[in-house]
């Protein structure tokens, strides 16, 4: 698995867990990273770990829950990097409450955050895509977003839209050699999951054929796979990567 020289990826919600998993696994496969989230220390972190390997990364400040941050986080890293060939949109977060007691904010916020600025960050890289004539997307959803998931209405549905936005533009960018697939993880052990009881955990553990949960470099391999020369005969396509507990 291989990704070119001079390649540059741009990775969001690269402070922690997948993303940083999927950041350095970028980096270890020869792109220049694109380092990007709202916790400028964390980031710095990964940056120096890159770098201490032999990489090459740099951190950028960027809230995708807002427009101009999205837009002002773009233009710096093709400032900073000349260009953008690999976007990741990885960052993503959960209000988990049933949709009986569900908020509005609780049900924008999500939304927002994991579809909108997926979206927006895309559209403001993709000229610069289309005029280079490459491109490799991969969106972060969910197995949730393929069954849907009790107490999760706001996260599966931004992650189901996720899936019909890789779809959709997988038609429109085809034509420009751009690819945009998404990668579906099930039950990965990072801070997202830490919130859950050691019995929700092992509840949670039966249902998965591989009898385990998955880890942040797992699906840091389908990730770079996906974003990869050798990936260039998949687009519109989701992977998952959940141990077996959703076949689709
Ligand atoms: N863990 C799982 O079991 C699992 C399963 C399926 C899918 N996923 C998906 O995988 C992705 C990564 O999840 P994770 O488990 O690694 O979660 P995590 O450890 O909570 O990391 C979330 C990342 O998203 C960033 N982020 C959150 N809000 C942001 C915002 N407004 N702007 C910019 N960055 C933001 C965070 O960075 P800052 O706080 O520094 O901004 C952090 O780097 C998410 O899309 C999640 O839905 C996770």
């Amino acid at each position: 698995m291989s990704i070119s020289a001079g390649r540059v990826a741009l990775v969001t919600g690269a402070s922690q867990g997948i993303g940083r998993a999927c950041a350095l696994e970028l980096a270890r496969a020869g792109a220049t990273v694109a380092l990007a989230a709202r916790n400028l220390e964390k980031l710095g972190d990964v940056a120096a770990e890159i770098a201490a390997a032999g990489g090459k990364a740099h951190a950028f400040a960027l809230d995708v829950s807002n427009e101009e941050s999205i837009k002002e986080c773009a233009k710096a890293v093709i400032a900073h990097f000349g260009a953008v060939h690999i976007l990741v949109n990885n960052a993503g977060i959960t209000r988990d409450i049933l949709a009986l007691r569900m908020k509005r904010k609780d049900w924008d916020d999500v939304l927002t955050t994991n579809l909108t600025g997926a979206f927006l960050m895309t559209q403001a890289v993709m000229s610069q895509m289309v005029k280079g004539r490459w491109g490799r997307i991969v969106n972060v959803t969910s197995v949730v977003g393929e069954t849907g998931q009790a107490g999760q209405a706001n996260y599966a549905a931004s992650k189901a839209g996720l899936i019909g936005l890789t779809k959709s533009l997988a038609r429109e960018l085809a034509s420009r050699t751009i690819t945009v697939n998404a990668v579906a993880p099930g039950f990965i052990e990072t801070a997202m999951t830490e919130v859950l009881t050691a019995e929700q955990k092992a509840m949670n553990a039966q249902f998965i054929p591989l009898g385990r949960v998955g880890t942040d470099v797992e699906v840091a391999h389908a990730v770079a796979f996906l974003a990869s020369e050798e990936a260039s005969y998949i687009t519109g396509h989701t992977l998952d990567v959940n141990g077996g507990m959703f076949m689709g």
